[in-house]
């Protein structure tokens, strides 16, 4: 009896090995994807890929951060726009993404922006463990302090104390899959006695 606890407990201990050997080669793998192809993704996969950032740590546990999913393709189309419009091009800057999770934060807690952040790693990387393309764009400040972003927050029950922290666009990638820029000389400082 006891050997086959000993084996089970064996058993669950190469298991999650197994999976933290996954978790750290999806970190490592993870790349921006800049085209899309317009299929939709599941449902099944887009929760997935919240839960993963309601989960992501916040300071004091505040959880500052919300997440706007946004799937209607006007506006998705909108949001594209405004987002331009800040950088001053008319070209789509969502890469024709069909999902764009928006990320805001409450200005009134110390940590939004860092909590903020995080939920936008956790939705980048959790994205790529389902096999699904995902970038951050930026520019969400601007484009939620403009007239049509105030309005926007409105409709999603925001009041003007939430900040926009980034986009996380989402879809199934399309075409080859980025190789990773050479990590910079000095990335990690040893202190060493
Ligand atoms: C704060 C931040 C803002 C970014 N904004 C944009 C953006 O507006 N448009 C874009 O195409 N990529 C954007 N990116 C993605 C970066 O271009 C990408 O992370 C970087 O080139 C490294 O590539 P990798 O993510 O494939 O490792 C942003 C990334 C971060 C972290």
């Amino acid at each position: 009896m006891k050997m086959f606890a000993g084996y089970v407990i064996l058993k669950e201990k190469q298991e999650a090995l197994t999976i933290m050997k996954e978790t750290i080669q999806d970190l490592k793998t993870r790349r921006s994807i800049k085209k899309y192809k317009q299929e939709q993704i599941t449902k099944n996969e887009l929760i997935q890929v919240l839960e993963a950032g309601m989960n992501a740590p916040s300071g004091m546990g505040r959880q500052a951060a919300v997440m706007a999913v946004v799937q209607e393709p006007e506006t998705v189309k909108r949001l594209s726009a405004m987002n331009a419009a800040v950088m001053g091009v008319s070209s789509d800057p969502f890469y024709g993404a069909p999902t764009v999770i928006v990320v805001l934060a409450d200005k009134r807690v110390p940590t939004y922006q860092y909590d903020g952040s995080l939920v936008m790693g956790n939705l980048l990387n959790a994205a790529h463990a389902l096999g699904l393309g995902a970038c951050w764009i930026h520019r969400a400040k601007e484009v939620f302090s403009s007239g049509e972003g105030k309005k926007l927050l409105e409709k999603w029950g925001l009041d003007e104390n939430y900040e926009g922290i980034g986009h996380c666009v989402i879809g199934y990638g399309e075409g080859a899959y980025p190789e990773a820029k050479a990590r910079k000389e000095g990335y990690v400082i040893w202190d060493e006695a």
